[in-house]
């Protein structure tokens, strides 16, 4: 009889053992840390063993740096998005094919900055959880670094140099042409909302028998780095000529120029952009010899926009106006063509006083039928724009002009043989930006943008040799 009892306990011991022992399960992962490049998609491993179906399980991934909130819940078969930490929303998915072979892995598309740090699995059945961590880096080389001149500053020549969209942090350093570092300003970062670092740094420089600079930002965690060197020519640590300060004040875009093309052409080159940037100075009055007389073609014009009689003038205006659908309109980029294109050298002024957006400049025609037309370089558009008290040359990549003169007047310059489109201040005559080595195939047409933020007209006036 006691025998029996005893079996009969053992039985049931040994039912809820193997019970119990059904539902265990390890999580695992992989071992070693998972290094993820910016904006690319990446996977979390993740899984059961023994392989058992996740199907019925809750599935939770957490970042451990953000403890208030998750990075994904996968619960009664849904996706759980209540405290979803918002930077993972619309980011992150699990293989539900893949659940019912207790691969719990996570997909994480484009990542970024934010990303970075200690990832939990943790799944849970109904009588037994486990979970896995696995780390995370995150890296991203960030922009060439961008030189400006800031001017004369404590009897040297003020610099400044910048870089945007690293990680993890870099570090910035000036640097002479002896590959000695310069003392400089307090280095400043700051890191955007998708967790990417920009820095900057100003220096102080004084002549040397070179007078080149390099700014290096360097990352030695990912073993990355970037340069940019600069060559200011001697002139321009001289104080005493008034042309040399307005060059200095206005022209400050120049170096901008510099500092990109060291990125492509070698130091001759570079030397040749100062040069032409002092001699289009000089050659300023020569260049308004070839105005010509521009109107605007009003079957090019965006709805929103409105001529004057003349058709020098062009606004924002409100509303919409019912316009005959001819296939030269810009629909969905706002904008106006001159009714002429040229090729060869020629030169027209706008008046763009009072205004808080424009944006000027030339096109190839053909593009300016495209849908999801936007001012760039490559798509043969060559402009200049005023946006949020910014200006910027529509290149490769956006230059940003420091202009410490805010122009009244703009002159649009373009020699079809030489490449270049020049735009100039034409009160203080003094030289904005200019492309060069572009690549014309067609007439080119003046564009003018009068933007949305004002409804003062942008004209285009008569050039007036003596003006
Ligand atoms: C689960 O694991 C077993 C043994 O390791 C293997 O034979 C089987 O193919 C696996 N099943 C799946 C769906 O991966
Ligand atoms: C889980 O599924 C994904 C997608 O099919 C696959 O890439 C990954 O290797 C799987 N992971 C494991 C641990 O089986």
């Amino acid at each position: 009889m006691k025998v029996t009892q005893l079996d009969c306990l053992c039985v049931i011991l040994l039912h809820l053992l193997h019970t119990a022992g059904s539902e265990k399960f390890e999580v695992l992962g992989p071992t070693d840390v998972i290094a993820a490049v910016a904006g690319d998609d990446i996977i979390l491993p993740c899984y059961l063993k023994p392989n058992i179906s996740a199907e019925d399980m809750t599935v939770d991934w957490l970042n451990l740096d953000f403890l208030d909130g998750r990075v994904y819940r996968y619960q009664n078969h849904r996706i759980i998005r209540d405290d979803q930490i918002p930077f993972y929303r619309g980011r992150t998915s699990l293989f539900k094919e893949e659940l019912w072979k207790g691969n719990t892995s996570l997909k994480l598309t484009r990542v970024q900055g934010t990303d970075e740090g200690h990832y939990k699995c943790l799944v849970q059945s109904k009588s037994w959880y486990d979970d896995f961590t696995i780390q995370v880096l995150v890296e991203a080389v960030g922009s060439k670094p961008v030189v400006s001149i800031e001017g004369h500053r404590e009897g040297g020549m003020g610099l400044l140099c910048e870089s945007e969209g690293w990680h993890p942090q870099p570090e910035l350093v000036w640097l002479d042409s002896k590959g000695v570092h310069l003392s400089a300003g307090p280095p400043e970062s700051h890191r955007d909302f998708k967790g990417f670092y920009t820095v900057k740094q100003h220096v102080i420089v004084q002549e040397t028998d070179t007078n080149r600079f390099t700014c290096r930002v360097q990352q030695s965690r990912i073993n990355e780095k970037m340069e940019t060197e600069v060559h200011l020519p001697s002139e321009l640590f001289d104080t005493t000529p008034w042309r040399i300060s307005f060059i200095v004040l206005c022209c400050l875009g120049a170096i901008t120029v510099i500092g990109l093309s060291l990125a492509i052409y070698c130091i001759r080159i570079k030397k040749g952009v100062i040069i032409d940037h002092l001699k289009m100075q000089r050659d300023f009055e020569t260049i308004r010899r070839h105005a010509v007389n521009v109107t605007l073609d009003p079957d090019t014009a965006h709805c929103k926009l409105i001529l004057s009689e003349d058709r020098k003038q062009v606004r924002h205006g409100e509303l919409n106006q019912v316009l005959s659908d001819n296939r030269k309109r810009l629909t969905n980029w706002s904008g106006i063509l001159g009714n002429e294109g040229f090729s060869g050298k020629f030169y027209y002024e706008v008046k763009v006083e009072g205004k808080t957006e424009w944006t000027l400049g030339v096109v190839r025609k053909s593009i300016y039928r495209y849908l999801g037309f936007r001012p760039n370089l490559k798509k043969g558009c060559w402009t200049v724009e005023l946006e949020d008290g910014k200006y910027t040359a529509h290149a490769d990549s956006p230059v940003t002009l420091l202009l410490r003169a805010k122009p009244q007047k703009v002159g649009v310059f373009v020699d079809y043989e030489k490449c270049q489109v020049s735009f100039y201040n034409v009160e203080d005559r003094c030289h904005i930006y200019s492309f060069t080595g572009c690549t014309f195939t067609e007439k080119l047409y003046p564009f003018f943008n009068p933007g949305g933020s004002d409804s003062i007209s942008l004209v285009i006036c008569p050039v007036d040799a003596t003006d």
